[in-house]
């Protein structure tokens, strides 16, 4: 089990290169099984979460090569429309495949995700919406498992807004026959960029972005190039460590237009943002003000960024009030900072985070992706040796963290 050391007090200084986002990524790879001919995406990141979805296409039939962040897909041999429990268990997006499959072959049998540290994670949306198009959906036996002949345009309304729900449903409802109008749809930038690769491989799109979208059905979809979009949550983590810091840091290949909440919540807390076309700079004051957020769907301030406000807040002037309102559980990295010294009392799903001066090393675990991003802002700043356990957290989402850290100025190692 691999082990981060950090030894707290660098100011984090300089410039990095932001890769692909992973939350627009793993929707984009399962676009391929969609079309019988080859799809190149590039911008890919290098993380175990991708490895583990190129590795259940492979198992499905899909002739995977990837070059450095270059991914080509061909989905024309595939001939096993199924995702096992030992794949989707490792990871939850999996469920991306159910639509595309479904909408090309007509069945699928996809595992449960079952539930994750952060919530149960149900996806009864994703399954009203195929059964709205038409599908004769089943669960049993943790398998969720699909047929229809031929899915049919529909008009569906999610109960909520769901990201990968609109996702899955979107790419399912491209070779629908007839018209899907998905209502109370995700806005997010993710969901915007995989309608764009969509419609680059023939889709019928119109929409993304609102909370409206049409989708006229094809016969087939054909192959194109895509280059996935920055990750903008790995952007928001870096501007928070080089904020806690009172650094100083250049982001490139990223862009700000999707992370206005974040940017004004900085801007709040004292940091002097400027943006370029495809680069954030931020300059951090010796001491953060609170800042109190909300979560809510996009464009509001995002859940995958609320464990590393708490971690910015611990050590910030006054008091925060964060509420998390999408996830049932997501304030397991409360307690872990509290071992470094935070002063959190955590209310139903509302946490009050009262800044201190100082935060001390000490040992901690990851429990989740982004509460583990937490744990490395606080240890950036916490006076002493910080070491975090369960970092294979880390590794699904964030590509070449130490390196990237400690080209900004950190001292942080790894150990195996
Ligand atoms: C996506 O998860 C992201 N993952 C998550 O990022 C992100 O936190 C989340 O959206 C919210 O922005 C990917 O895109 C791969 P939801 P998703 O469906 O789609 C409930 C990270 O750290 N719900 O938008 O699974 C659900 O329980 C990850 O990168 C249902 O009840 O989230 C939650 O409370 C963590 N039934 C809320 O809706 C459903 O059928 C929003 O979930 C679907 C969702």
């Amino acid at each position: 089990m691999d082990k981060l050391l950090i030894e707290g007090g660098a100011r984090l200084s300089g410039e990095i290169a932001i890769s692909g986002a992973k939350n627009a990524a793993l929707p984009i790879l399962c676009a391929a099984l969609l079309t019988t001919e080859p799809v190149t995406f590039t911008n890919v990141p290098r993380l175990n979460d991708i490895a583990t979805l190129l590795r259940l296409l492979e198992q499905m039939g899909v002739k995977v090569s990837r070059e450095a962040d270059v991914v080509t897909l061909d989905a024309s041999g595939v001939d096993n429309p199924v995702a096992s429990y030992e794949m989707v268990k490792t990871m939850r997006a999996s469920i991306l495949v159910l639509g595309p499959l479904v909408a090309r072959f007509g069945e699928a049998r996809v595992s449960l995700p079952g539930g994750c540290a952060i919530g149960a994670r149900p996806v009864d949306q994703h399954i009203k919406g195929l059964q709205a198009m038409g599908a004769d959906v089943k669960v049993e036996h943790g398998y969720v498992h699909a047929k229809v002949p031929k899915l049919k345009g529909a008009r569906i309304f999610t109960d909520m807004v769901t990201v990968t729900g609109t996702e899955n449903l979107m790419m399912a409802a491209c070779l629908a026959d007839g018209e899907t109008v998905i209502e109370n749809a995700a806005r997010e930038p993710e969901v915007v960029d995989l309608a764009n690769c969509l419609v680059a491989m023939g889709a019928r799109i119109s929409g993304a972005g609102g909370d409206v979208i049409r989708i006229q059905g094809v016969a087939a979809l054909h192959s194109a190039t895509h280059r996935v979009m920055p990750d903008r949550i790995e952007t928001g983590t870096y501007l928070c460590a080089a904020a806690v810091t009172g650094g100083d840091v250049r982001l490139t290949g990223t862009s700000a237009s999707y992370l206005d909440a974040v940017i004004d919540k900085l801007m709040d807390a004292g940091c002097d943002i400027t943006t370029e076309r495809d680069a954030i700079r931020l300059k951090a004051p010796q001491r953060l003000n609170a800042v109190s957020l909300r979560t809510a769907p996009y464009p509001a301030f995002p859940t995958d960024m609320q464990a590393q406000f708490m971690a910015i807040n611990a050590v910030a002037e006054g008091t925060a009030v964060i509420r998390e309102t999408i996830f049932e559980n997501r304030f397991m990295h409360a307690v872990e900072l509290q071992r470094l010294g935070a002063d959190i009392k955590i209310d139903g799903n509302t946490a009050f985070v009262k800044g201190v001066a100082r935060l001390h090393g000490a040992t901690v675990m990851a429990t989740d992706l982004r509460a583990s991003a937490s744990l490395i802002i606080a240890g950036l700043v916490a006076e002493g040796e910080t070491t975090i356990e369960r970092i294979y957290h880390l590794d699904r989402g964030y590509e070449k963290l130490e390196s990237k850290l400690a080209a900004l100025g950190a001292k942080v190692r790894r150990l195996s």
